[in-house]
């Protein structure tokens, strides 16, 4: 676990965030559009995926370096969030593979008590540099494999939040059983699952599964347009769920501290200035040419 526990000064914040994304390797830094909010966001990510796809071909899971790029369902859910700010505010909120951040930001913006999982350590540094550089705000951070079983559930938090979010989380059948588990464990009684997904044939076998448990999902569609021109025609899904009790009836909510840190002054509500001069120190850069991602 590697929670943000002490406030330093920006400047020296922003110095250490960076360095621990600069280990990672060569960076850029894109605008993101949010097209229903209107807003944007600078997003820091890696310039090349190859030399990520290097370092992960011996790994006995074969876990893909996927944190390294902007999602259509990552800009989705952030995007609904931006418009309707007030369903997280206040709420203890966990993301379950953050990814490069995009969502982690809305969710911080909007004012929820954010805790960001990623099994990939690199991915939990960027989420830090693009929550700070977008919001001014640092969620909680911790390394989690959501297929650990019992394993991956930090302990007292069994029920500990009140809305879990996930944008494209399910690409993998063996994903299915153990997300399932876990969203159902990390909610308070009356908690509510958002899953954003690109209509993939595993997260369309998981909203059937789930819908077989009880969870009545209702859903609306984001068209996009999306950061890169390849996901052009991507709808993406965004669900909400009301997974009712676990099955195991020991689902009490302890008592947790609060996990943002407060890192600068957010900016304004009303504000939809653009995020070029961010401050985050790397220069823009053309969109990723990317193959197509959804033949799964
Ligand atoms: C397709 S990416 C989506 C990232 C981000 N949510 C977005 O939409 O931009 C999937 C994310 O889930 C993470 N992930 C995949 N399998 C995981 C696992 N078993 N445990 C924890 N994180 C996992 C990846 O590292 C990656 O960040």
């Amino acid at each position: 676990m590697t929670g943000e526990k002490n406030v330093e000064p920006g400047v020296r914040l922003l110095e250490r965030l960076r360095a621990d994304v600069e280990a990672i390797g060569s960076m850029v830094r894109r605008v993101v559009d949010l097209p229903w909010s209107g807003r944007s966001y600078a997003v820091v990510m890696p310039a090349d995926i190859d030399p990520l796809l290097d370092r992960v071909v011996d790994d006995s899971e074969q876990n893909l370096p996927y944190w390294a790029e902007l999602w259509p369902s990552g800009v989705a859910l952030a995007d609904r969030i931006e418009r309707n700010p007030e369903a997280l505010y206040g709420r203890r909120v966990i993301e379950l593979g953050c990814g490069l951040g995009v969502t982690a930001v809305a969710a911080l913006r909007a004012g929820a008590d954010l805790v960001a999982a990623d099994y990939a350590a690199e991915a939990l540094a960027l989420c830090r540099l693009n929550t700070h550089v977008n919001s001014g705000l640092l969620p909680e951070t911790v390394s989690m494999n959501w297929r650990a079983g019992k394993a991956a559930l930090p302990a007292g938090w069994d029920g500990g939040f009140d809305v879990v979010l996930a944008a494209d989380v399910l690409y993998e059948r063996r994903d299915v059983a153990p997300l399932t588990d876990l969203m159902w464990k990390l909610l308070v009684p009356g908690g509510r699952v958002w899953l954003a997904e690109p209509a993939r044939a595993v997260a369309a076998d998981f909203l059937a599964s789930t819908r077989g448990l009880g969870w009545q999902w209702q859903t609306e569609h984001h068209p996009g347009p999306w950061p890169d021109a390849a996901d052009h025609g991507v709808s993406v899904g965004i669900h909400q769920a009301l997974p009712g009790p676990y099955r195991n009836t020991k689902n009490q909510s302890p008592t947790r501290r609060r996990m943002t840190t407060r890192t600068t002054t957010p900016r304004a509500s009303g504000d939809s200035s653009r995020c070029d001069a961010d401050g985050s120190g790397y220069s823009a850069t053309s969109e990723m040419n990317v193959e197509s991602r959804y033949s799964a």
